[in-house]
């Protein structure tokens, strides 16, 4: 496995392989990598010839006063974990490489609608620091193909948005949310929770459930599900920030009995902001 922080050498491992007709799949991250990313990584590989991950931890997509600081770098282990799954390009820019001109001033990827609403509201400027920094990675890396959880609905929302209204020939797949055993979907801020507040998490799931029990059953009085669960969450000591039910492919309102709905959630435990969601 190649690792490299320059990007001359990253386009030069990608012209040989493209000179050679091999596809490339690409997974990017923030690094800190768990079972969730590297179920990504197996997609990957299933997907293309060559695999490239970056692990990039992005500080346009962070707002003032959230964890860029703190969001745990664990890059000997990652790259531990890539060797093993077989990945052949581990690309990890510094600051400068990405924004050579700082944050501020750098050229901007906005995309309207799917952006807007639920974490776009509770983090304002959070996509538009996703998509600017997936659209420098995909320019640099060209792939065939991209994996990205279902994890971050809203965001391969926004992902699949982008590269369909640009015309890029990369096609975006997503993979089902990998859990802990109890339910909690896998992510690298569980591991800010205390004891405590880990026993609690699994309710975030559980009650995702319970709403979605409710929509099989044929109840489509939305604003009442939601609010009932926000309440939910409330009693069980979370923040919530929105608890939603949305058509699963636009986000937006959806008709009653719409086979396709999602049921999407953010919470704060603590200081520890958690999200989730549940196809229907
Ligand atoms: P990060 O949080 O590191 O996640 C990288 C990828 O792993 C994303 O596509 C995310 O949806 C996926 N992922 C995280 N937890 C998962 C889980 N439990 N099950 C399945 N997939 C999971 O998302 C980002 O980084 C960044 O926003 C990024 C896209 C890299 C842009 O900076």
């Amino acid at each position: 496995m190649q690792t490299t922080a320059a990007i001359q050498e990253l386009r030069a491992a990608i012209k040989t392989w493209r000179q050679a007709g091999a596809r490339i799949a690409f997974v990017p991250t923030m690094g800190n990598l768990h079972e969730g990313h590297l179920q990504l990584v197996r997609r990957a590989r299933d997907r293309a010839e060559h695999v490239v991950v970056s692990i990039f931890v992005n500080p346009m997509q962070f707002g003032p006063g959230e964890d860029f600081s703190r969001y745990p770098r664990t890059p000997q282990d990652d790259q531990d974990s890539l060797v093993a799954e077989g990945v052949d390009m581990v690309f990890m820019p510094s600051i400068d490489t990405i924004y050579a001109r700082g944050t501020q001033d750098a050229t901007r990827v906005e995309v309207p609608g799917v952006s807007e609403g639920l974490c776009g509201d509770h983090r304002p400027g959070h996509f538009t620091g996703v998509a600017t920094v997936v659209a420098c990675l995909f320019n640099l890396v060209q792939p065939d193909v991209a994996i990205f959880g279902e994890k971050d609905y809203q965001q391969l929302a926004v992902i699949r948005r982008m590269v369909e209204d640009l015309c890029w020939p990369i096609e975006i797949e997503g993979v089902a949310t990998v859990r802990e055993a109890d339910g909690l979907a896998m992510s690298s801020r569980n591991r800010y929770l205390t004891a405590a507040q880990r026993e609690r998490a699994p309710l975030l799931y559980q009650t995702l459930c319970l709403v979605a029990e409710r929509l099989r059953g044929g109840n489509c009085a939305y604003a009442e599900l939601e609010a009932e669960a926000m309440k939910r969450l409330e009693q069980a000591g979370f923040v919530p920030e929105y608890v939603a039910i949305r058509n699963a492919d636009s986000l937006g309102p959806p008709d009653c009995g719409e086979n396709a709905r999602v049921i999407l959630v953010a919470a704060r435990l603590g200081a520890t902001r958690l999200i989730d969601n549940l196809r229907v």
